[in-house]
């Protein structure tokens, strides 16, 4: 399949056996791959955050490609999302964000995946599990695959030892030789409070001063410091949601300063409709009659619903676009778990493609205008896509791979 197929909308639908799939543009993602570098110093280097199948984009086909391209780090949030993108292959370095406990061992050393560690205990028995392999195996090559990464908390109290804890771990880290592939901390406030960040930035780089001299890497910045040029000269920066090329919510100052870098979203919505009826007046339409046609109108179903990721919030408050023009069609009547009803303009054939998900800042139906109907962040919106949406890769106008249930 791979490259195999011109990426023709009309074509992709049987292909993948459904009015509607996801469209992931790789060429975008490289775009914004190549902004985003240029906005760090040379010798920073990228962890491509792909938890939550990348923000809902599909984790191992994104990873592949941006490996393709060059990143050599990748962080997700659960030991199972690192050991899916190991099955696929991914070789690079995997870091795992959740705080790692103890029953994360045997699938951590397995996969090879670098835990985020806060507590002695854990680290003292991950050390006993390392070293043991290394006893059963070839002893330092097995040392040299399994790292881990020490988080500080300077101040979101989610993640991360206390500040207080930090020099007893470190210190642990360095007489039993264990390979602390970096120390990180995590903003809270990274978009919108400067003078809080500021301060979790010197409290990090005050405690690990100290232990520079062993070579430590650092790193503190996510997509929020990117905007906002915190930590971008450090070791490694973090970023998710603006390799996606999405503002994190639907705020206009971040939505400019998102658009004015010249990102843009990866991901678009289509869908063809699965039913054009024409209506009279006075009829209802979906569940609890909460939408009635006002003259003789065009209803157009769209075998898609909240099973798939619409929410039910956005009944009434939302609209699909036509592909072609771009024309807005009001989705009408309560979102169901399978389907949509949207008025059209008038009739039109069944197979016109709209965009469920414009890759756009500004249309009602971008990612970005949803999350300011919902108030809600723009990472909820699509991670909540569901698996059973078909993904279709494109890239050079080309289907680089298909994913469906
Ligand atoms: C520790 C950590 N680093 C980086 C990120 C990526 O954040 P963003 O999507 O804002 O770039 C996250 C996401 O929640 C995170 O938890």
């Amino acid at each position: 399949m791979e490259g195999r197929f011109k990426a023709m909308d009309a074509q992709i639908y049987t292909l993948v056996g459904r009015r509607t799939y996801l469209r992931i543009d790789l060429n975008v993602l490289d775009k914004n791959l190549s902004i985003l570098r240029r906005q760090c110093s040379p010798q920073t280097d990228i962890i491509a955050v792909v938890k939550g199948n990348a923000y809902g984009h599909g984790s191992v086909e994104i990873s592949r490609y941006l490996e393709s391209r060059g990143v050599r780090h990748f962080a997700v949030a659960t030991p199972e999302e690192g050991a899916r993108l190991r099955q696929a292959e991914i070789k690079g370095h995997i870091q795992v964000f959740g705080n790692a406990v103890e029953e994360d061992i045997p699938i951590l050393v397995k996969y090879r995946l670098t835990p985020t560690v806060a507590e002695l205990n854990f680290l003292q028995e991950w050390s006993r599990t390392v070293t043991s392999a290394m006893n059963t195996r070839n002893g330092s090559q097995v040392r040299k695959r399994h790292q881990l990464v020490l988080k500080i908390d300077t101040g979101m109290s989610r993640n991360g030892c206390q500040t207080q804890d930090f020099p007893s771990l470190i210190q642990y880290c360095l007489e039993n030789d264990l390979d602390v592939h970096s120390v990180m901390t995590h903003f809270n406030q990274g978009w919108d409070n400067p003078d809080f960040t500021k301060h979790q930035f010197n409290t990090f780089m005050s405690l690990t001063e100290p232990y520079r001299k062993h070579g430590l890497k650092l790193h503190v910045a996510s997509s929020s410091g990117i905007a906002h040029g915190y930590g971008t000269d450090l070791d490694f920066i973090r970023f998710g949601i603006l390799l996606y090329g999405l503002p994190p919510d639907g705020s206009v100052e971040n939505t400019e300063l998102v658009e004015s870098q010249g990102l843009r979203p990866v991901l678009s919505w289509r869908a063809r409709p699965t039913l054009i009826k024409q209506l009279p007046q006075g009829r209802v339409v979906g569940y609890d009659n909460t939408y009635m046609t006002h003259g003789k109108e065009t209803i157009a179903t769209f075998g898609l619903g909240f099973a798939d990721g619409f929410s039910v919030l956005l009944s009434g408050k939302c609209v699909v676009s036509l592909e072609k023009d771009g024309v807005q069609c009001p989705v009408v009547g309560k979102v169901s778990m399978d389907a949509i009803t949207s008025r059209l303009d008038g009739p039109r054939p069944s197979s016109t493609t709209f965009n469920i998900i414009a890759d756009d800042f500004t249309s009602p139906n971008s990612v970005t205008q949803m999350a300011a109907t919902l108030r809600t962040v723009t990472s909820q919106l699509t991670t909540n896509l569901a698996a059973r949406l078909p993904r279709v890769f494109v890239s050079d106008g080309l289907i680089a791979a298909v994913t469906k249930l």
